[in-house]
């Protein structure tokens, strides 16, 4: 079928200019949360052409057709005005620098990108949540855009987490809770906690994730503190009582030298003793912790399952926001790592 370019059909009445403000218009106009994505085409000359897009829309599922608006002033207009064909890559939450890379405007937006081959040698963005390859079927004119209508000849998608953007920012998405995780409202103490309060979701969250770990750490004779210190001491690969106690400070656990030597003694840590006294794993204490590292990692892989992958990247992305505002707690991760 023909591309059409349809001329706009105005049914409104003339009216004089807005009385608004424009970036009032614009903030309102964000409120509108939408994925992004980055539309490709292969210019004449063969050379890939692309830009980020949140303007993409589906419109009809018989036939399969989408849309997406350009700015008449983009640099890409006079490619895509005359391209056959276009694809619409749906960007993943971990697509950010993507989206930022094509929101740029003549730069080799390319650069790096291992290309893959579309329909009419369109040039293909991996890595990306769902892609659209089009044929233009409709070219509209919208003001200082053009609104372009495809014509989807073929399409593929993957499990990924969206890349968001609301309100001028990129966001996340997450599902929203159905409602069954509601306690039932009974009598409770003035002033009590509820199971709404950050503190209470945060710890039984905390202590259900590390329940089965800590029943093996039981299991193998350590309480909380002697499993902190050796996990501390797997990231640490060296350190003093002192330091130890510092570091696991947050948790309330006391970490005495006599309390660290009991490790010394069942073989589980080691001791040097030339100068300042530094602990380090041993074989058998690094043996242990790597097993338990490992149904930690099991466990969390379980959960992040049921959870379903992109609430999991929400999650933990707050998570590690929340820490961060906690301010003055010392900072584990520092290099220094078992690797080394
Ligand atoms: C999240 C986001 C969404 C955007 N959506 C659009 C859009 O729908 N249409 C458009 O013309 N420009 C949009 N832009 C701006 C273009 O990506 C930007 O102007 C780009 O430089 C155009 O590339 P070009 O000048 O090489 O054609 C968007 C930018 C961002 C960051």
């Amino acid at each position: 079928m023909e591309t059409t370019v349809s001329a706009p059909k105005d049914v409104s009445t003339p009216t004089s200019a807005p009385a608004f403000d424009r970036r009032e218009f614009r903030n309102a106009l964000g409120t509108f949360a939408t994925g992004v994505t980055v539309i490709t085409a292969r210019a004449a000359d063969g050379s890939p052409v692309g830009l980020t897009a949140n303007s993409f829309n589906s419109v009809s599922l018989d036939p399969p057709l989408v849309l997406w608006g350009l700015a008449k002033s983009a640099r890409s207009m006079p490619v895509f005005a005359e391209a056959e064909h276009w694809a619409v890559h749906v960007l993943a939450a971990e697509q950010e620098a993507v989206s930022n890379a094509f929101a740029k405007s003549g730069e080799d937006k390319f650069a790096g990108i291992e290309l893959e081959q579309g329909v009419a040698d369109l040039p293909l963005l991996p890595g990306c949540a769902a892609r659209f390859q089009c044929r233009t079927r409709y070219r509209y004119e919208g003001g200082d855009h053009i609104i372009f209508v495809g014509e989807v000849l073929d399409f593929d998608r993957r499990p990924a987490s969206p890349l968001v953007y609301h309100a001028g920012r990129y966001a996340l998405a997450a599902s929203k809770d159905d409602g069954r995780s509601k306690a039932a409202d009974g009598e409770r103490l003035a002033g009590s906690f509820d199971d709404d309060h950050l503190g209470y979701l945060l710890g039984r969250a905390h202590f259900q994730f590390y329940a089965p770990i800590r029943t093996v750490v039981h299991q193998n004779g350590l309480d909380d503190a002697e499993f902190f210190a050796m996990s501390t001491l797997s990231i640490r690969v060296q350190a003093s009582a002192e330091e130890l106690a510092k570091l696991n400070g947050l948790t309330g656990c006391l970490l005495s030298e006599a309390r660290l030597d009991s490790l010394v003694l069942r073989g589980l840590l080691a001791v040097t003793t030339n100068g300042e006294r530094l602990y380090s794993l041993t074989p058998k204490g690094l043996a242990l912790l790597l097993q338990l590292t490992a149904l930690a990692k099991a466990h969390e892989a379980d959960l992040l399952q049921q959870l379903g992958e992109a609430d999991g990247v929400v999650l933990k992305t707050l998570l590690r926001r929340l820490t961060g505002l906690a301010g003055d707690s010392p900072d584990l991760w520092q290099p220094k790592a078992l690797a080394e």
